[in-house]
């Protein structure tokens, strides 16, 4: 089963030229796909549609199965709990510690702060964050904010992650920790898309992806991801 499907979907806010022009592909349910694309070609904007966080768009998104033109009110943030959404620019709540960031999905969820917290405490140490479980966001750095974004987004095992630039503030490294974490989480099961600039990342962690260019969505699949090196011969 396709995790999401779009079939012809156009979108334009409230321009003249469409951002993205009647575009349709799927993500296989435990696909691997990267989305690339120059800045302003639409990556967050496709990204906020799978999110149901746009209805302004032509054509059909669905998403777990489901027409998100169809769902009703109250099962869109049902359907957003299987979703694990690192978005670019953070939405981490600054009136919480870190953890207590990172816990919230398992608490909205209805587990008890502490059993929520230990869990927290579990992904935070796995990434990297165990000496900053109680600092508030506002006094961490953009890498180690992203990297609490990125625990909160996968600690209830969401069945598609969707990570918009994650590794925007990270150092070579934090991002190849990441990457390594995302691969794993896929071996498990979960359907991954990843919005990157970063070519090395891709060259690094070879996945089928999807390139956005002037509206139209291309595939390019991982087994040309080197071919695209050409070898220049001077005679
Ligand atoms: N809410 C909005 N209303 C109107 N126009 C928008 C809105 N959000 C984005 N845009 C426009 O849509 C285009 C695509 O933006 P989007 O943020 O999707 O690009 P992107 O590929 O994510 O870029 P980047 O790599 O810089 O993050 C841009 O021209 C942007 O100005
Ligand atoms: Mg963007």
């Amino acid at each position: 089963m396709a995790v999401v499907m779009f079939e012809g979907v156009s979108l334009k806010y409230d321009r003249q030229t469409p951002i993205l022009k009647d575009i349709s592909f799927g993500l296989p349910a435990g696909s691997f796909h990267y989305l690339m694309g120059a800045s302003g070609s639409g990556k967050t904007s496709l990204i906020r549609l799978i999110y149901g966080g746009n209805f302004e768009y032509e054509g059909t998104i669905s998403v777990f199965g489901r027409n998100l033109a169809y769902l009703k009110a109250e099962e869109l943030p049902m359907m957003r709990q299987q979703m694990g959404v690192i978005f670019q620019d953070f939405y981490l709540l600054d009136h919480l510690t870190a953890i207590d960031n990172v816990a919230l999905p398992l608490r909205i969820q209805g587990q008890s702060w502490s059993s929520a917290r230990k869990m927290a405490a579990e992904v935070m140490d796995w990434i990297g964050l165990s000496d900053c479980l109680h600092s508030f966001p506002t006094s961490l750095s953009g890498g180690q904010r992203q990297r609490i974004v990125t625990a909160r987004a996968i600690i209830n095992r969401p069945r598609i992650l969707i990570a918009d630039e994650p590794t925007g503030n990270l150092d070579d490294e934090n991002a190849l920790k990441l990457l390594y974490l995302f691969e794993e989480l896929n071996k498990q099961g979960t359907t991954v898309l990843f919005a990157t600039h970063s070519r090395e990342l891709v060259k690094a962690f070879p996945h089928d992806v999807l390139n956005l260019k002037k509206g139209e969505l291309s595939l390019q699949p991982e087994s040309s991801i080197f071919a695209e090196v050409k070898v220049v011969r001077h005679a």
